[in-house]
């Protein structure tokens, strides 16, 4: 199995955005579904937080502005999973939040994918890349598999501000 970064990486992306479309799919167990993709990113956002972006951004500096934006793209995420999480699936915005939630994360990839993994791919040598590829791998063995809870975010936010 590789262990390349950006491959272990978009494997996440796609099993997501299967996800992803079994939520738009008629009939679906969206309170199911919503559980299962908030475990996905909870896990993903973690280790890319942990490991691919402060390696990226040590390794490839031209890339500063693309990974601190993405950090910012993973805290809006975050924030929607954490209040998905604590709001009841009966609630009416629940459907409305998790599509809002899908729309950001499909924008996300879409930027990791499209704009800045290619240049990190051109940066970075193979061998380089698998080593962060088995960083993400022990990582993901002790990453959170819920999200936090949001009175958990205020106080990181609030912390970051004071
Ligand atoms: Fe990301
Ligand atoms: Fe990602």
């Amino acid at each position: 199995m590789s262990t390349d970064a950006i491959v272990l990486l978009k494997e996440d992306h796609k099993n997501v955005r299967k996800l992803f479309r079994e939520f738009h799919t008629k009939g679906a167990d969206q309170s199911q579904i919503v559980s299962k993709i908030l475990e996905e990113l909870t896990v993903h956002t973690y280790i890319e937080n942990e490991v691919m972006y402060p390696r990226v951004r040590e390794l490839v500096p031209d890339l500063e502005q693309d990974i601190l934006e993405s950090f910012e793209e993973h805290h809006v995420a975050d924030v929607l999973c954490a209040e998905l999480a604590a709001m009841d699936p009966d609630d009416e915005h629940f459907t409305a939040k998790a599509t809002v939630l899908i729309e950001n994360v499909d924008h996300h990839i879409d930027e990791e994918e499209g704009e800045w993994f290619p240049k990190v791919r051109e940066a970075l040598g193979r061998k380089e890349l698998q080593e962060i590829g088995e960083q993400l791998l022990a990582a993901k063995e002790k990453a959170p598999r819920e999200p936090s809870q949001p009175s958990a975010l205020r106080k990181a936010a609030d912390a970051v501000l004071s």
